[in-house]
């Protein structure tokens, strides 16, 4: 049985329909998975509503566990089970939450996780963890997206993600930021559970040492698993509440230091219509237990504007706030999707981020935007406003507004003052086993290119009878935001490490060196060469925010 499956679509968002039979995975799951009962698996940290104080712990358990607790200290911490039945093969996964508080600042604790009916109760699983600072004080963060599995059975997995992980630790981050498109569960929509199961076992060796925090991509987005699609994500993660009714999980926001983190769906927002899909011609067929009726060939599951506004509204409340506190003073925006890449492989930049988003990020002067989707690294200037008419038509050279981010300078200077324009980041190096690393050039002007969504693309049938497509996107601009773009390879890791500065009025900084390892591209499309996974991340660059401290 092949469980490789034809990729439909640039970036591969697409899917054609599972070849596996969903009965047939799971009988090799529950073998799989016999005699581990309620031993925690999957194990990983999240930030609560309050860092500096307390941590969620959160697990697996191949069956039910049994009486499933964290130990920290002398304090026995229940969890909360939180089960769900996957929509399309029926395989029930038990996930367990803990929420721990009251601990103190910048601290560093031991815990232990285990159950009743553990299979290593003997000597149960245990790791450490630091609290977030209290105040102005300098850490470390680590970002990328696009992490997908080490499993090479899956669709999108590729070894790069285990080096990916252990990238992590190697930098020692108080936390790291994962932008969406966690594993590509859906592209292997008959063995989802067993996907992220990869997935949290992989994370783990660092994730259970520091928190790991989340936004939805599009790849998130599963059909039969609730109403956004977001079952899997939400229930394996407990993340801040954003006092939302009806759209926890999907944004949050949360406080470190200086700095005021906000995470978004920017599923809620964009046009390009990226999430599960069944290209066909066979429908995709949920096990007969699930009660879900086929779901049949060129139906997608598009989720703009899901929330009616509702996000947007949070977010500028959030921002507002945030810029009024006077102990903030840096913002960083998390989201899967693009407002600024120049992507010639993958999808590109979308103009639903650009019209809904990027005018508040001008009026709180949110600093940095870290997104990935596109499976390389690219930054931008520093950018405000937008230059209209600066949009072309792909099909007839039309002029479209694409709201072209208007770059305040385009001297790569190495050091941006970003209360004047915000830098944008594409770190979709995580782990996929398709690196986009090559970008638009304009033919008629050498200019930089960017293809950019101005219009949902729905399925539409090709000349396949019963085979439909997303198309790519409509409308290119001179990307004359983009400022630097790392070319050989797809993989990579950007550090982030926060100076809170000495005084009010001085100053502070966010230095930003992206690592990448190079020849870990299974084909580097510059130069033919074939690669392979590596452990080895070098500097590709590094540079620096600046800003006044308050
Ligand atoms: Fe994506």
């Amino acid at each position: 049985m092949s469980r490789r499956q034809v990729l439909a679509g640039a970036g591969g968002t697409g899917l054609l329909a599972a070849t596996a039979g969903p009965a047939k995975a799971a009988t090799r799951t529950r073998r799989a998975r016999a005699g581990g009962a309620g031993t925690p698996e999957q194990i990983h940290l999240t930030w609560g509503e309050s860092p500096a104080t307390g941590v969620v712990v959160s697990w697996a358990s191949p069956s039910q566990a049994s009486r499933p607790r964290v130990r920290i200290g002398q304090r026995v911490i229940p969890a909360e089970a939180r089960p769900y039945t996957d929509g399309i093969n029926g395989e029930t996964v038990w996930t367990y939450h803990a929420r721990v508080g009251g601990l103190r600042p910048g601290a560093t604790y031991g815990y232990t996780v285990t159950a009743d009916n553990d299979g290593n109760a003997a000597d149960p699983f245990s790791a450490t963890f630091r609290t977030a600072p209290h105040g102005r004080t300098p850490f470390r963060f680590t970002s990328f997206g696009d992490l997908a599995t080490p499993n090479t059975s899956w669709v999108l997995s590729y070894g790069q993600s285990a080096y990916a992980v252990e990238a992590v630790e190697s930098f020692q981050p108080l936390f790291h930021l994962l932008n969406g498109d966690l594993c590509y569960a859906d592209l292997n929509p008959a063995v989802q559970p067993e996907v992220w199961r990869d997935f949290g076992n992989n994370n783990q060796s660092s994730a259970a040492n520091r928190p790991w925090m989340p936004c939805p991509g599009n790849h998130e987005v599963e059909f039969a698993n609730g109403p956004q699609g977001f079952t899997s994500y939400l229930t394996r993660y407990t993340l801040p509440d954003n006092r939302v009714p009806g759209f926890g999980g999907r944004w949050y926001s949360f406080r470190i230091g200086s700095v005021l983190f906000v995470s978004l769906d920017a599923d809620d927002v964009v046009y390009q219509d990226a999430g599960a899909f069944v290209a066909g011609p066979e429908p995709l067929t949920p096990l007969p237990g699930t009660g879900h009726p086929p779901i049949e060939p060129g139906t997608s599951f598009y989720l703009r504007g899901y929330s009616g506004g509702t996000q947007t509204a949070w977010l500028e409340r959030t921002l507002a706030a945030g810029r009024r506190d006077e102990s903030v003073d840096w913002i960083i925006a998390q989201m899967h999707q693009c407002a600024a890449s120049s992507s010639a492989t993958g999808n590109g930049s979308d103009l639903g981020v650009r019209a809904e988003w990027l005018p508040l990020f001008d009026r709180y002067q949110v600093d940095l935007v870290l997104s990935g989707h596109d499976h390389d690294y690219e930054r931008s200037f520093p950018v405000r406003g937008a230059d209209p008419d600066a949009g072309h038509e792909v099909a007839d050279g039309a002029v479209v507004n694409t709201l072209r981010p208007h770059p305040v300078t385009t001297t790569d200077s190495g050091v941006f003052d970003t209360s004047q324009g915000t830098v944008h980041l594409i770190l979709g190096c995580g782990g996929t086993d398709a690196p986009l690393d090559e970008y638009g050039t304009d033919t008629a002007d050498g200019q930089r290119q960017a293809k950019v969504f101005t219009r949902a693309n729905r399925p539409a049938p090709t000349a396949t009878p019963g085979v439909y497509s997303r198309a790519p996107a409509d409308a290119v601009e001179d990307a004359i935001w983009s400022a630097r773009r790392d070319t050989t390879t797809g993989y990579g890791i950007a550090v982030f490490d926060v100076d809170p500065g000495a005084e009010a009025g001085g100053q502070t900084s966010i230095t930003v060196t992206q690592y990448h390892a190079p020849g870990a591209d299974p084909v580097n499309p510059a130069t033919g060469a074939k690669g392979a996974p590596t452990p080895d991340y070098t500097e590709f660059e590094t540079f620096r925010l600046v800003r006044r401290r308050r």
